[in-house]
């Protein structure tokens, strides 16, 4: 960020994954994670990374403190509360900015705090008296400003302005406000505070905190806070991905965030928490840029802006064509062309009422069954040669042991073992050959789906995989069996394989589109 300034146009991102991100029921990150998540947002180039609140336990501490020798690009801010001790721990560690607050609603003032006005206000402005006085730079925050009395807030601000804070936020703290409702409070802290920077916070629970955010920033907000997939506190806070590209993309604004690694970051984020966006989600949704029915696949294969507002690069993706019920003529060629084959137009009518069929059952077409179709129409395209293969696997499961696979793999014609544990026996055999495969491929799962396909304790299990690697190839396989962890195993390598196959196709294709 550098020093602070108001008047180069550029909008800071405040990143509060790791702390109200963090306070998702149910999530708690250890320290490495927290120091993972830290350096890859720094990557992605947010401005400043809320590390956490300290005074909280000594594993939040110790996670701001592994933060802070990272020494990021990005200003390192903690949260504190008025009182000494908050204050006092948050100077402890060499953090940049540190994050005060108080509550400014007359509801939380009666019933939380129980304090008057007069108190709160008194509260604040030592505060940042405090911390101005140890060096820092403070961002103050009026807790549920939105629900707060417009006058009270105004004088609130204006003391923490003569105070000398230096970035003052209005929080939406229980996401109440509306667009026009933000751009009042943006005008009010204009008049209040003249010259200081001001920040929104906003909660999603009417699903208004991205909105809120555009808004705030539109009527000259110069930050937001936000975080990766918009995890946070009940429906969560504004999804920080969404923010900033539709503010970039769609207004013009200037942020230092590297757009290309969006993606990857919200895949770590999710990893790391176990909490994966929805996926008709925007920007990271794992539907946001694939295409099924064949009038769109027709648009984008001639013109992705047909019907992509972004290219998938922009945010670190790529595209992703799915056969189905609702595929083209179109879509199938190009996604048979994916994989190397090409097929006459009288075969591609036939593969495409297969798929069809399929699809009318209900059935996800996946790529297996796709060039499995392919095969049988045509009768000519070989059985791909599967580089990753299976020789033989183990794994021990019961109520007082941990799950653990043992694996014998042949790759590339190499025989590599090793065993990994889980949280059951699919985690660990899926684990355990990511791990013995991972130098060839690093293929992650992003979908598992099982289903059991007929009744009783032997019924058949289906499972349906997609696989991505880092640069956001992706495959899908299913495979169908009595054994849910063998099925599992099956389709994962077919996935792999078929990953593989895709890759070396499109390396191939550059190959020759640059002699
Ligand atoms: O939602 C909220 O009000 C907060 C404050 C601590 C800024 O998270
Ligand atoms: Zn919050």
């Amino acid at each position: 960020m550098g020093r602070l300034t108001i008047d180069d146009g550029t909008v800071y991102v405040f990143d509060t994954t790791l702390r109200d991100g963090e306070q998702t029921p149910g999530v708690s990150l250890t320290v490495d994670e927290k120091v993972e998540i830290a350096r890859q947002l720094d990557k992605l180039g947010v401005d400043v990374i809320e590390a956490g609140f300290p005074v909280v336990s000594g594993g939040e501490l110790e996670g701001v403190k592994g933060i802070v020798s990272l020494k990021p690009n990005a200003r390192v801010a903690v949260l504190a509360r008025t009182n000494r001790k908050d204050m006092d721990t948050a100077l402890s560690i060499g953090v940049d900015r540190v994050h005060v607050f108080i509550a400014t609603s007359d509801i939380h003032l009666k019933y939380k705090l129980k304090i008057d006005r007069e108190e709160a206000l008194m509260k604040a402005v030592e505060a940042v008296e405090y911390l101005k006085s140890h060096g820092v730079e403070v961002e103050f925050s009026a807790e549920d400003a939105t629900r707060t009395d417009p006058s009270f807030l105004r004088e609130v601000f204006t003391e923490v302005a003569k105070a000398d804070v230096d970035v003052i936020d209005i929080p939406d703290t229980v996401g109440v406000a509306t667009p026009e409702r933000m751009k009042e409070l943006v005008e009010l802290t204009r008049k209040a505070a003249p010259g200081k920077l001001i920040s929104v916070h906003c909660h999603n629970d009417f699903g208004l905190a991205v909105a809120n955010s555009i808004a705030s920033v539109l009527a000259g907000a110069n930050q937001f806070h936000g975080t990766i997939n918009g995890i946070g506190e009940r429906a969560g806070n504004a999804a920080l991905e969404e923010v900033v590209m539709a503010l970039r993309i769609l207004y013009g604004k200037r942020f230092r965030i590297r757009s290309e690694f969006v993606y990857e970051t919200s895949r770590l984020v999710a990893k790391l928490t176990g909490l994966y966006p929805q996926p008709n989600k925007a920007i990271v949704g794992e539907n946001a840029f694939s295409h099924e029915s064949g009038i769109h696949v027709h648009g984008v294969i001639e013109m992705p802006s047909t019907y992509e507002p972004m290219t998938p690069e922009t945010v670190g993706r790529q595209r992703w064509l799915v056969a189905g019920k609702h595929a083209g003529t179109h879509g199938v060629e190009a996604m048979l062309k994916e994989y190397g084959i090409t097929v006459t137009r009288e075969q591609l009518k036939v593969i495409l009422h297969e798929v069809k069929k399929l699809g009318d059952m209900g059935k996800k077409v996946t790529d297996a069954d796709l060039l499995a179709i392919a095969r049988s129409v045509t009768g000519r395209i070989p059985t791909e040669e599967a580089r990753v293969r299976l020789k033989d696997f183990i794994v021990v499961t019961g109520k007082n042991v941990n799950p653990t696979a043992s694996i014998t793999m042949i790759i590339d014609d190499k025989e590599g073992k090793t065993s990994s544990i889980g949280v059951g026996p699919v985690d660990a055999a899926i684990k355990a050959i990511q791990q013995v495969t991972s130098e060839l491929v690093d293929a992650r799962l992003s979908e598992y789906r099982l289903e059991a396909i007929t009744g009783g304790s032997d019924a058949l299990g289906e499972v349906i995989i997609k696989v991505q690697d880092s640069m956001g190839n992706m495959a899908s396989a299913r495979a169908t069996g009595p054994d849910i962890v063998v099925a599992s195993v099956e389709a994962l390598i077919d996935g792999m394989n078929k990953l593989l196959l895709k890759k070396a196709i499109k390396a191939n294709m550059r190959m020759m589109d640059d002699v």
